[in-house]
């Protein structure tokens, strides 16, 4: 037994300055190639991924995203929830699966299919020792998006990737993350608010003490905090009518 992955996996932090080094083809290919070896819910395989080299395009999709790595990066990666190619048999078999791709449960599955197969891609260049940072930022206007890189009905622009050589000054380090007994139950969820309220007190310290010791005491604020600054702002309410424009979550 090895525990190399675990450790790999423990050193991860987003990575967003990059050294101008692009990834060449054969590195990608190297990298969808391991993504597409996750498993992905019964066999359907409904993620495609555009990989964005034209630098009109990124600059478009940089400005949709507000955030300069989109720009500025080793490779860009778009993580698209694709059931266009399941349109394709639909039109050669007898049976209508339309309802199964116009599901709500049929955007879970496209949700989770496209984060499995980005992780690994995540996972397998951590290894090659690039940096990663997803983008959700490209759902900031889903429309433009779907303009930008042409994409067809029944595929969703779920989320980004940009991939890199991290920049020396990028001067990362893994975030904590919430105390194990916080968020893993055994046999039944143990819903004592006491405790776990004790926990992310306790979890708020190490957060602000992170943060104060990174900036030099300029951010010192807890998780608590700032999952409550983000999650009060209103965020992309459009995406409901977005998903639907694209042909998904209409049952
Ligand atoms: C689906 C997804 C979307 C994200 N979108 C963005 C983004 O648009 N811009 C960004 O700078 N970071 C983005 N992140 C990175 C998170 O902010 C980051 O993972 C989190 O703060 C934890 O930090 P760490 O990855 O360094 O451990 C995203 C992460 C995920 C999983």
């Amino acid at each position: 037994m090895s525990d190399y992955v675990y450790h790999l996996a423990k050193q991860h932090h987003s990575v967003r300055k990059f050294k101008p080094e692009p990834l060449t083809r054969e590195t990608v290919k190297k990298l969808i190639e391991a993504g597409q070896m996750a498993s992905t819910s019964s066999y359907l395989q409904t993620t495609s991924v555009v990989g964005v080299e034209n630098p009109e395009k990124k600059a478009a999709l940089k400005e949709v995203s507000g955030q300069p790595y989109v720009l500025d990066n080793g490779y860009l990666l778009i993580f698209v929830i694709d059931y266009n190619r399941h349109d394709l048999v639909n039109e050669q078999q007898a049976q209508d699966m339309t309802t199964s791709f116009e599901s709500a449960e049929g955007l879970l599955v496209g949700t989770v299919d496209a984060s499995l197969m980005a992780q690994n891609i995540a996972l397998t260049a951590e290894d090659m020792g690039y940096g990663i940072v997803y983008l959700g930022s490209l759902r900031n206007d889903v429309t433009r998006v779907r303009e930008i890189l042409d994409l067809p009905e029944y595929t969703f622009p779920i989320f980004g990737m940009a991939i890199g050589v991290p920049s020396e000054d990028e001067n990362g380090t893994p975030k904590p993350r919430l105390p194990f007994e916080h968020v893993f139950h055994v046999d039944t969820y143990d819903n004592d608010r006491d405790m776990a309220r004790q926990q992310l007190a306790t979890y708020d310290e190490t957060v602000s003490d992170y943060y104060a010791e990174r900036t030099d005491g300029r951010r010192t604020e807890t998780w608590s905090e700032q999952v409550a600054n983000f999650m009060s702002s209103k965020q992309r309410l459009e995406m409901k009518d977005w998903l639907q424009e694209a042909g998904f979550n209409k049952k």
